[in-house]
C-alpha cells in the first residue's frame, strides 16, 4: 500500500518571517489531528532550508518534513551557485525535487541531467520527486503520453530499480498556475500510463512507486483527484503558500 504524499512547493517565495508564521501554522493544524499513513512536507527556497529544518524538526511530527526545490548532479567542487545532496542531507531534506518544468524550461535541464540529479539525491538517502509532464501544445497534438513516455524512459535507464526510491510527480504544464487543473479522469489516465510503462521494467518498482499530481491542485479538487487509484498525492504550489490551504489539502 502506497502512502499518500503531500509536498508543499514554494518555488522562489518566503521569507523569515512569513516562512515561521506557515510553519508555525501548518504544525499547530497538524498536532491537532491527520489522517493516518500520510507523509507531508514542504520544499522552500534554498537560503531558508536551516530555518525551516529547525522549525520543522521543533514542532517534531513523524510525518512532516522537509525537502529542497533542486540538488547538483556532482558531489562537491567548483561548482559556483550549486548545492550538493550531502548538504542537503545535513539540513535534514527528506526530499529533493528534480526537472521541474520551470527549471527544464528556464535552464534547459535535460532527462540526462536530471536522472544525474535524481542519482545523488538517493546516494545521500534523499527521496527525489522526478517532474515529468507535457506542454499545452503536445497534448493538443495528441502527443501527451509519448512525450512523458520518453521523459521516463531515459529515468529508467539510468536509474533501473532505485526508481523504486523516488516519486515521480506527473505535473501537465499546462496546468501548473494557470488555474487549469487536469480533470481526475485525465490525472489518471497518465499516472496509470506512467505505472505501466514503469511495470514493462519491473512490476514491483512499479507497484511500490508514489506518482504524485502538480498542476493547480487546490482545497476544492485534491478530494477528487487523491482518490483515484494511481494518484498518490500532490506536488503543490501556489496554494502551498497559505497554511489554511495546505493544511486543507493534507486532509482531503
Ligand atoms: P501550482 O499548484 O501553482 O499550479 O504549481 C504546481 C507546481 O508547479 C508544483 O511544483
Amino acid at each position: 500500500m502506497r502512502p499518500l504524499i503531500v509536498i508543499g512547493n514554494w518555488k522562489m517565495n518566503g521569507s523569515l518571517a512569513s516562512n515561521e508564521r506557515w510553519i508555525k501554522a501548518v504544525c499547530k493544524g497538524m498536532e491537532q489531528g491527520m489522517p493516518a499513513g500520510r507523509q507531508f512536507a514542504v520544499c522552500p527556497s534554498t537560503p531558508y532550508l536551516a530555518q525551516c529544518s529547525a522549525l520543522i524538526q521543533k514542532c517534531s511530527l513523524a510525518f512532516m518534513s522537509l525537502g529542497a526545490q533542486d540538488v547538483s548532479p556532482h558531489v562537491s567542487g567548483a561548482y559556483t551557485g550549486e548545492v550538493s545532496a550531502s548538504m542537503l542531507k545535513e539540513l535534514a531534506c527528506s526530499y529533493v525535487i528534480v526537472g521541474h518544468s520551470e527549471r527544464r524550461q528556464m535552464h534547459h535541464e535535460t532527462d540526462e541531467l536530471i536522472a544525474e540529479k535524481a542519482l545523488q539525491a538517493l546516494d545521500h538517502g534523499i527521496t527525489p520527486v522526478i517532474c515529468v509532464g507535457e506542454s499545452f501544445d503536445e497534448r493538443n497534438s495528441g502527443r501527451a503520453v509519448e512525450v512523458v513516455r520518453s521523459q521516463i524512459a531515459k529515468q529508467v535507464t539510468v536509474l533501473q530499480d532505485r526508481l523504486a526510491d523516488c516519486l515521480i510527480a506527473y505535473e501537465p504544464l499546462w496546468a501548473i498556475g494557470t488555474g487549469k487543473v487536469a480533470s481526475a479522469e485525465l490525472a489518471q489516465d497518465m499516472h496509470r500510463a506512467i505505472r505501466l510503462q514503469l511495470a514493462e521494467f519491473d512490476e514491483d518498482v512499479a507497484s511500490h512507486v508514489g506518482i504524485l499530481y502538480g498542476g493547480s491542485v487546490k482545497p476544492d479538487n485534491a478530494v477528487e483527484l487523491f482518490a483515484m487509484p494511481d494518484i498518490d498525492g500532490g506536488l503543490i504550489g501556489g496554494a502551498s503558500l497559505s497554511p489554511q490551504d495546505f493544511l486543507a489539502i493534507c486532509q482531503a
